[in-house]
Formats: structure tokens, sequence, C-alpha cells
């Protein structure tokens, strides 16, 4: 088998492309990697919550479940991906903490604890003197919260740097290029084109192009993940170990309608994110949207106007129609997708590694995955993707 020959080709190097991979080589399949930077896309950018219970919205109930089992495996996952690679991931189990600054948003929050109850999550309701009992540096205002001690979090860029050492250690083969075409010969994908000529052939191609999945040459129109980008603004800010500990866990709110997390590091990373914008490829760090996270992350936590502003960054999550992804088979032989994580990219990374090495080497999507299938969408939401 020639360097360009393998039995999969996975196109996309993130941290979905990267766990397909890293799982795929583990099963003993010849596998490569076709992305410019490795290790880059829309995990540069996130916060790393792995909020399944803190992130639920009514009408997902059937990604709730996949989330909950991603959740699940998350321990098990870091631990062998760590020692693998002797990488910190930066996984810290240390919770979340939802809270209400008005009556309007505590409403809001009273809703999602009875959903949390009603789907069997555990949470906790706490006064506004119970929330602050727990987190000092939270607004004298705060009306109530959730306490969430299942919500974790893990750091996106050091996770994504060991899963790219992890499919080193595991003989994967990385073509720094971009994918220009998918190749299909005789009714089945057999490899990509590159931008610079060069044919990658493999058995298996897995789509995994995060936002730009909807985008490959070659993937017949009808069979194009209906994957959209929405933009996601994030803020970085470092505590100095004078004012350490500033946060012990991650504390979120909803404010006028908008989602604000700050997510704390013990490295002193203060991560602040995150606007949810549908301006397509656009991922210029706007006046407004930092002004924005700065103002509801100082109604939440004042003290933040302290420290330090280390970085701004947009990252593109891809979206689907229904905000779960897309796993499996896509309707053309020899390729499949992974794709479409939408918010939950970094928290379903274990989960999308097993499922798709599991369709990688039997062809059949397990169980829990079957809802996931690309198949879900018809001709209808094909033909509603930007053009
Ligand atoms: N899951 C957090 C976000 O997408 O902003």
């Amino acid at each position: 088998m020639s360097a360009r020959t393998s039995d999969v080709l996975v196109v996309g190097g993130g941290i979905i492309g990267l766990v397909t991979a890293w799982r795929a080589a583990q099963r003993g399949l010849v596998t490569a990697v076709v992305d410019p930077e490795p290790g880059g896309g829309a995990a540069r950018v996130a916060a790393g919550m792995l909020a399944a219970v803190t992130e639920l919205h009514h009408g997902e109930q059937t990604l709730l479940g996949l989330n909950v089992e991603s959740a699940r495996r998350y321990p098990e996952f870091a631990a062998e991906l760590s020692d693998l690679t002797g990488q910190d991931l930066g996984y810290r189990r240390s919770g979340t903490l939802a809270v209400a600054l008005d009556a309007d948003d505590r409403a809001h929050l009273r809703e999602l604890h009875a959903l949390q109850q009603q789907s069997g999550l555990t949470s906790q309701w706490l006064s506004g003197r119970e929330c602050r009992r727990l987190e000092p540096m939270l607004a004298p205002g705060v009306r109530g919260g959730l306490r969430v001690d299942g919500d974790h979090q893990i750091d996106p860029r050091r996770l994504a740097g060991a899963l790219v050492a992890a499919c080193e250690r595991a003989g994967v083969v990385f073509h720094r290029r971009w994918a220009e075409r998918l190749s299909v010969r005789g009714g089945r994908a057999d490899g990509v084109v590159t931008d610079d000529g060069t044919a990658l052939e493999a058995g298996q191609v897995v789509l995994a192009g995060g936002s730009l999945s909807g985008r490959l040459a070659g993937v017949p129109r009808e069979l194009l993940p209906p994957v959209r980008p929405v933009k996601g603004q994030v803020l970085r800010l470092t505590v100095p170990p004078r004012y350490a500990p500033f946060l012990s866990r991650t504390v979120r709110a909803v404010v006028r309608g908008s989602d604000v997390y700050l997510v704390p590091r013990e490295n002193g990373e203060l991560v602040v994110g995150a606007t949810s914008e549908e301006l397509g490829w656009d991922t210029t760090v706007t006046a407004g949207g930092v002004y924005e996270l700065l103002r509801d992350a100082h109604e939440l936590i004042p003290g933040i106007s302290e420290l330090p502003l280390t970085e701004t960054r947009a990252g593109l999550r891809p979206a689907s129609p229904d905000n779960a992804p897309l796993l499996g088979p896509s309707g053309l032989d020899g390729l499949l997708l992974a794709t479409g994580h939408h918010r939950n990219g970094v928290l379903l990374t274990p989960v999308t590694g097993d499922v798709l090495a599991h369709v990688l080497t039997t062809g059949e999507l397990p169980d829990l995955a079957r809802p996931f299938t690309p198949r879900r969408f018809g001709a209808a939401a094909l033909s509603e993707q930007p053009a």
C-alpha cells in the first residue's frame, strides 16, 4: 500500500476528525487525515464545557441521550488519552453553576430545572445567597441558580494537541493540504484530490470538515451535509495568582436573551463566551461582540474588569437543521459523515470516535447513533442550505 493509499481517509483534522482517525487506527485500519493544520478548527476557540445538563434545550431530548452518554465516557476517554500521550488535557470535574440575574431569568432557570428533572438529570436549585456562598465573586443581585456538579470542562486546545499526538503514535498519516474534491468511481467514494493535485485513495472516506463539510466538491449535491456555520466570539482573560481562586467552577447565565459563560482553568485562564451569529464564514472579532460579552460577564462577575484581556477570537460551530450531529453512512458508498456537532463538538468527541470506529469496521451504526444518521434529512432540508 503506498503512502497515498489508506483504508480510511478522514477529511478534516479538527477534534472530530482526529478522534475518528485515532479510533480507526486503534482498530487496525490504515488511516490518514487530510487537513492543512491538524488540531485547528473550532476547538481552537471553544471553551470546552462538557455541559449536557446545563445546555439542555426543549425539543432536544434525543440529542440529550447522546450527550449524556458521551459525558459518561469522558473520564475513561480523558484518562486513556492523557496516559497514552503524557499530556495534561485540563480535564476538570469542578461543576457548573447557572445563575439568574432578574425575575425573568429566574423563571427561565426554573423551567430548565423542571425539564432537567423530567429528563432524569441531576441539578440542585440554590438561592442567591447560596450561589454567592459557593462563588463569592458573583454579583450581589443574583436571584438564584442551578448547581450542576456533573457538567465538567476540558481544555479543547490541549485535547486537540493530544489527539494529534495519539494519532501519530497510532501511525495515522497526515497530509497537510486542503481536500479539494471527493473522488467517486463506479458509484463509490474512493478518495480525494488535494489542492496540489495529489490523489489520495482510500477504501472509505470520512467527511469531518466542521462548518466546511457542506462544501466539498464532488459530493453529489443531494448528499451534501446540511451544515451551516454559526459564529461564536470568545474572549480569554487571565486571573493573576493574587486573585486566585477567582471562580471555582464554570458560571453561566442568560443575560438579555444571550448566553454568557465563564470557564476558569487551573492554569489561570478564564474563558468568556460566546456570541451566536449567523453570518456565513465571517470570523471577524467585532467591537460589538467583545463589548456585549464583557458587559454581560461583568453583570455576572463584576470583578472581571480587573483582569487582563489576553485573547479575542471567533470560530464557526458546524450547525445542522436539528442541532444534532450527522454520523455514519452518507448515502454514497464509501463516504461517511462525522459533522454537524454545533454546540456540542467537545462534549461529543468520545462517543463520536467510538461510533465512527464501529461503522468503519462493521458497516453498521450502533443503536445509540441510529437517530443521528445523515439520512434523516430529506430533500426539503437539503434545499434550505445557504448557497
Ligand atoms: N457550547 C457552547 C457554545 O457553543 O457556545
